[in-house]
């Protein structure tokens, strides 16, 4: 069976699909993104899916784009921020080079001011985080094979980090 030779995982705006491409290149290999393949399949933004569908339904879009992504792609796969929130989805990542990109919250909220697409953090970016965090931080954890800080480290050292990391 073919797997991904790198799993990205962890909060939005930690960086996943910038460091994934570079990661991609670097390593030779090509780069998915579970979001980006919703998108696709779709037709329209995920905070569209979210306003007229609801999270529900997004969640299920998104077990079913990870399930293809792993089991088709063997380059640098990003899963989208609450993918892990799925038992099914951490129970198919076991076993896999999984790297939790991490952040603490103020740059999170930072970074969250620059992007106004994700609906999650739309509104009070502050204690929305801290809410997100306190239900996923263990479900990263336990999937992940390493943890890379992200914090004052450009998307290049990141890179570097995760290379060095696995
Ligand atoms: C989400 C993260 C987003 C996207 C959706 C929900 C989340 O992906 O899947 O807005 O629940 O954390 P990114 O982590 O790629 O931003």
């Amino acid at each position: 069976m073919s797997a991904p030779v790198v799993v990205l995982v962890g909060p939005m705006g930690v960086g996943k699909s910038t460091v994934g491409e570079l990661l991609a290149a670097r390593l030779g290999t090509a780069f998915r993104d579970s979001d980006a393949d919703i998108v696709a399949a779709q037709g329209r933004p995920i905070s569209d899916i979210f306003v007229d569908q609801g999270e529900t339904h997004f969640r299920e879009l998104e077990r079913a784009a990870v399930r293809a992504a792993l089991a088709e792609h063997t380059g640098v796969l990003a899963l989208g921020g609450g993918a892990v929130l799925d038992a099914s989805t951490r129970e198919l990542l076991t076993g896999l080079p999984v790297v939790y990109l991490t952040m603490e919250v103020g740059e999170a909220v930072k970074r969250s001011g620059l992007n106004t697409a994700r609906p999650l953090l739309a509104v009070n970016p502050r204690q929305q985080w801290k809410l997100l965090m306190e239900a996923r931080r263990h479900h990263y954890t336990d999937v992940a094979r390493v943890v890379v800080p992200t914090d004052d480290r450009t998307p290049e050292a990141v890179v570097e980090a995760v290379l060095d990391a696995l």
